[in-house]
């Protein structure tokens, strides 16, 4: 009699068809989790982006519209000591509010944050201790 055989071969295949069905919705389930993990990366491109400029990024970007040499509208020239000596004489803090918030003096207008009203304090102040070395050192 050869029942019993046929029956335990029939269990076998059942068990083997659910492990391989396991095994495949497995692998499935993994495929279908890769986009989720590389849809994270474009957060941390975000973060380079919002990093904040130098001092010579600002300078190159902003503030050598009107202060590269000779000047321009009156403003000091970018390195010029002399025209620089009786300004940094005000001290630097009177320097960084004069270009965070504006400043109108004896030969022109310094516009607040040199126009870029979207820049940081922190980066216009870089910026501003970045033209004082240039003249100190
Ligand atoms: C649109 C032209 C313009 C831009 C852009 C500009 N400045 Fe000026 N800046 C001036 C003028 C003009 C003066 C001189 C004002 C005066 O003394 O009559 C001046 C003066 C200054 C002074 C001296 C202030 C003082 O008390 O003597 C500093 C510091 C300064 N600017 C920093 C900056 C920085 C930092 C930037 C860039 C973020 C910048 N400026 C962008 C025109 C500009």
């Amino acid at each position: 009699m050869r029942h019993p055989d046929q029956q335990f071969f029939n269990s076998f295949m059942l068990v083997l068809g659910m492990l391989i069905g396991v095994a495949v919705g497995q692998v499935a389930l993994a495929a279908s989790e890769e986009p989720a993990a590389t849809q994270n990366e474009p957060v941390s491109t975000h973060e380079a982006v919002a990093a904040p400029l130098t001092g010579p990024q600002v300078y190159n970007a902003v503030c050598i519209a009107c202060h590269s040499p000779p000047g321009v509208g009156g403003a000091p020239a970018f390195g010029d000591g002399e025209v620089w000596a009786a300004r940094i004489a005000q001290g630097i803090d009177t320097l960084i509010d004069h270009a965070l918030h504006g400043f109108t003096g004896s030969t022109g207008v310094m516009p607040k944050k040199g126009e870029r009203i979207d820049l940081s304090d922190e980066e216009v102040i870089g910026a501003v201790k970045y033209m004082v070395e240039q003249i100190t050192q």
